[in-house]
C-alpha cells in the first residue's frame, strides 16, 4: 500500500497524523473512518493556488456527498469554499454547521418541494435547475417566499469521459441536466429568462468523475464557453458564469496515475483562459465542484481482524469487522484498493488473501487478492483511499452501526461522529399493535 498524508511507520505500528493506530482502535474501536487532515488541507490548497485567473474571478465547491458531517461542512468552511447539498438531509447536515447560507449550492435531478422551499427560505446562495420543469416549480415556491433566488441550469453536454460506466453523467443518455442538443433548448433557457423570481447566472456541466483524461476537461470548457456565447447572443444578456463540475481523478491503486491537483486546475484554466479568448467571449465567474479529489486519499479505514478460512476451491478470506456496510464501492463498481496489516508493517511475508466483511452477500468483499502480511485474530487491517464514498454511501444493511469518523493531526484526534448504537437503530422503529386473527 503507498502511503499518502501523514501516513509513517513507527516500529512496525502505522500513524496518521502522529496517532498510532492501535490507539485510535483503543479510544473508538472498529470499523473506524480516519481522516488526515493534513491530508485534506494539502489538497484544497493546491485546488486553490491552482486554479486562479487574472481574466475572472474562481470558486470552489466542496461536493458534499463525497463526505458530509457536520465537523466536515465547518472545516470545509475555514477555508473559504463554497459546499453543495443534493438533499434535504444533506441541506440540513450543512445548516447545522452554521454555514454562511449564501455560499451553499442546491443541485438534484427531482427535487422535492420541500427541499425547494428549504432553499428558498434559507436564502441559499443558487439552486441548480436539473430540467424544465423545475424552472415553475421554482419560481412559484420563490413567489410565495416574496424572494428571488440564484439559479444555473444543467447541460448535458454529450462528452463521454473516460471512467467507470456507472459514473458517467454527461453521455446523451444521462439522467441529468437538459441536453445542448435537445430541440427545445432555447425555449427552456428562455423560459428561465424570462422568469422574474429566478436569477439566472449561467450553465452547469458535471462529466463524470475519477476522470484521469485533461482533454475531457478541456473538451467540456470548450462546449461550454460556445454554448454560453450562443445563449449570450441569441437573447441579447449577459450570462455572467460557468460551472464545470467536479470529477478530478484520484489514485486508488498502481493502476491509477497520480494527479498533481494544482497542475490539473492550471491546464483547466488555460483552456478556459485560450477558449474565451479564441471565442473573443468573456465570462466573470468559473466555478468547480471537486468532491473525491479533496476527501479520497485523505480518508482510511481501519479493521479488525475476526478471522480467516480457507476454502475448498483455495481462495483465503480474511475476514473484517466492517464490509459492505461501510464501503460500498467494490460491491457497487468494482472499485479497487489497497490495504495493508497496520499493526504488523515490518512483517516481510505476505500472502494473498480477499478482505470479506460481515455481511449475508457473497459481493462483500473489500479487496480481492489483497498482498498481506500473514494475520491473525484481532490485527489490525487499514484500507487506504476510502474518504470519498464511503461514508456517505453507508448503509445499516443487516443492521450494522455505522462506525465512528475521526479527525487526526499533529498528534491528536477529533471525534467528528461517534458510533452508532443500538439505540440509535431502534429509534425510528415503533410498535405494530393490531391483533392478528
Ligand atoms: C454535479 C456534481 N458535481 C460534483 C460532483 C463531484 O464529483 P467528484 O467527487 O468526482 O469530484 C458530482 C459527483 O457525482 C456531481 O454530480
Amino acid at each position: 500500500m503507498k502511503f499518502s498524508g501523514t501516513m509513517k511507520n513507527v516500529d512496525g505500528v502505522l500513524e496518521i497524523g502522529g496517532v498510532s493506530v492501535t490507539d485510535l482502535k483503543n479510544e473508538f474501536g472498529t470499523p473506524l473512518y480516519i481522516y488526515d487532515l493534513e491530508g485534506m488541507e494539502k489538497k484544497i490548497r493546491d485546488l486553490k493556488s491552482g486554479f486562479t485567473s487574472k481574466k475572472f474571478k474562481t470558486n470552489i465547491v466542496y461536493a458534499s456527498k463525497a463526505y458530509l458531517s457536520k465537523g466536515m461542512a465547518q472545516f470545509i468552511e475555514k477555508f473559504g469554499l463554497h459546499i453543495d447539498a443534493v438533499s434535504g438531509g444533506e441541506l440540513e447536515t450543512i445548516f447545522s454547521a452554521d454555514f454562511q447560507r449564501d455560499k451553499i449550492h442546491m443541485h438534484g435531478n427531482n427535487k422535492s418541494l420541500d427541499e425547494i422551499e428549504m432553499c428558498v427560505e434559507n436564502s441559499i446562495g443558487s439552486i441548480i435547475l436539473d430540467n424544465r420543469d423545475e424552472i415553475d416549480r421554482v419560481g412559484e415556491v420563490c413567489k410565495k417566499f416574496k424572494k428571488n433566488m440564484d439559479v444555473m441550469l444543467r447541460l448535458n453536454i454529450g462528452i463521454d469521459a473516460h471512467t467507470h460506466e456507472y459514473i458517467k453523467t454527461a453521455k446523451h443518455n444521462s439522467k441529468f441536466g437538459e441536453s445542448i442538443f435537445d430541440t427545445e433548448i432555447d425555449e427552456i433557457v428562455k423560459k428561465i429568462i424570462n422568469r422574474e423570481e429566478l436569477n439566472f447566472l449561467g450553465f452547469h456541466c458535471h462529466i463524470g468523475s475519477q476522470i484521469f483524461d485533461e482533454m475531457a476537461f478541456c473538451e467540456g470548457v470548450y462546449t461550454m464557453v460556445k454554448f454560453t456565447k450562443e445563449m449570450s447572443q441569441k437573447f441579447n444578456i449577459e450570462i455572467p458564469d460557468i460551472n464545470i463540475g467536479g470529477g478530478f481523478g484520484v489514485r486508488y491503486t498502481e493502476e491509477d496515475t497520480d494527479v498533481d491537483l494544482k497542475k490539473l486546475m492550471k491546464k483547466i484554466i488555460d483552456c478556459i483562459e485560450n477558449t474565451l479568448e479564441e471565442e473573443e467571449f468573456n465570462i466573470q465567474n468559473v466555478w468547480i465542484e471537486p468532491g473525491r479529489s479533496i476527501v479520497a486519499a485523505a480518508g482510511s479505514t481501519l479493521y479488525t481482524v475476526g478471522g480467516e478460512k480457507k476454502t475448498f476451491g483455495g481462495e483465503k478470506y480474511i475476514f473484517i469487522d466492517g464490509g459492505m456496510t461501510d464501503n460500498i464501492r467494490t460491491a457497487l463498481y468494482s472499485a479497487k484498493y489497497e490495504s495493508v496489516v497496520a499493526n504488523k508493517l515490518n512483517e516481510t511475508k505476505k500472502e494473498v488473501v480477499s478482505l470479506a466483511g460481515k455481511c449475508c452477500e457473497s459481493g462483500d468483499v473489500i479487496i480481492k487478492n489483497a498482498r498481506l502480511a500473514k494475520c491473525s485474530l484481532n490485527d489490525l487491517i487499514l484500507v487506504s483511499c476510502t474518504g470519498a464514498y464511503g461514508h456517505s454511501m453507508s448503509s445499516n444493511y443487516n443492521k450494522a452501526l455505522k462506525p465512528a469518523v475521526v479527525f487526526v493531526k499533529d498528534k491528536k484526534s477529533y471525534l467528528i461522529s461517534r458510533r452508532e448504537t443500538y439505540q440509535d437503530l431502534l429509534s425510528t422503529e415503533l410498535d405494530f399493535l393490531l391483533e392478528v386473527e
